[in-house]
């Protein structure tokens, strides 16, 4: 993740702009492989890169470049995905998108940049356009943290010592970790070559930079223009038709990151 500001981005002639069937144009930054087809979405993920390349995908599959695991992630991957750095700003043009979403990625910026992306998000939308917001929930993973002391005051058993230090774990790993998750799981001269390339889990966008809690990204939402501001379920929206992406939720109902904080704003 750089770390400078983002510089207002002119909107990119090379990507045009998708629109659901009902004319709606929706926007999922930071996507990974977690995306609707119909849907805008953009990344700086080497996956977007990839998915574009199946057979190189396949050969480095076979050669054990790729694990099965990043391989069966890539075959997610819309092969229209745009490829960018979010650090120069959203490549479209002012007022044009109805639905903009990023799920795990405002904590991945540093905390003076996350307004500038959210003045991002508020440019691209148009009037009465929302943003849905998903990150983890600083104020769950504490509550967790804080339940497990309590569990560990009543009885030290190594069940609560356990439960105990995967709260820590979830509240600080992705804040120190130095590797991309999918690198650990490569073989050692892979992974050695791919943090050379690449660089480490700081460079790539996966490390946590800051957390935020329902009060603190209200008044981040709120300074930055939206408006009605509204914590969600992965279930509730104001968006037309959420639970059909399949964005936070599984086609079979499955939540696909408990713990985490949903909040939607309109222009
Ligand atoms: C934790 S993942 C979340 C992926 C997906 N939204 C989800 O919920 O499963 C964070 C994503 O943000 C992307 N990201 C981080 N910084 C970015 C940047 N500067 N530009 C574009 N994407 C970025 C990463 O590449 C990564 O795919």
């Amino acid at each position: 993740m750089l770390r400078h500001s983002p510089t207002l981005a002119q909107p990119n002639p090379r990507f045009r702009l998708k629109l659901l069937e009902d004319g709606r144009a929706a926007l999922n930054l930071g996507c990974g492989t977690r995306m609707h087809r119909s849907w805008n979405n953009l990344d700086f993920s080497l996956h977007i890169l990839l998915s574009r390349h199946p057979a190189i995908s396949n050969i480095l599959r076979k050669l054990g470049v790729l694990s099965q695991e990043r391989y069966e992630k890539l075959l997610r991957v819309a092969p229209d995905a745009i490829y960018w750095n979010l650090a120069k700003g959203i490549p479209f043009a002012d007022d044009t998108l109805d639905i903009v979403y990023h799920s795990h990625m405002l904590e991945h910026f540093d905390r003076e940049l996350a307004p500038e992306i959210l003045k991002e998000c508020f440019r691209v939308l148009k009037r009465n356009g929302i943003i849905r917001v998903v990150l983890p929930d600083l104020q769950i993973l504490i509550n967790k943290y804080n339940a497990s002391v309590t569990l560990l005051q009543q009885n030290k058993s190594v069940a609560a010592l356990e439960h105990h230090y995967q709260a820590i774990y979830d509240l600080f790993e992705q804040m120190v970790r130095r590797e991309m998750a999918g690198t650990q799981q490569q073989r050692k001269v892979v992974r050695r070559l791919e943090n050379l390339v690449r660089g480490d889990a700081s460079q790539t966008g996966e490390i946590h930079r800051w957390m935020y809690d329902s009060y603190s990204l209200e008044e981040l939402l709120t300074q930055v223009g939206f408006k009605d501001i509204r914590v969600q379920t992965p279930f509730t929206s104001r968006i037309a038709g959420w639970t059909s992406f399949n964005l936070d939720t599984d086609a079979d109902g499955t939540i696909d990151k408990p713990d985490s904080l949903y909040m939607e704003g309109v222009k």
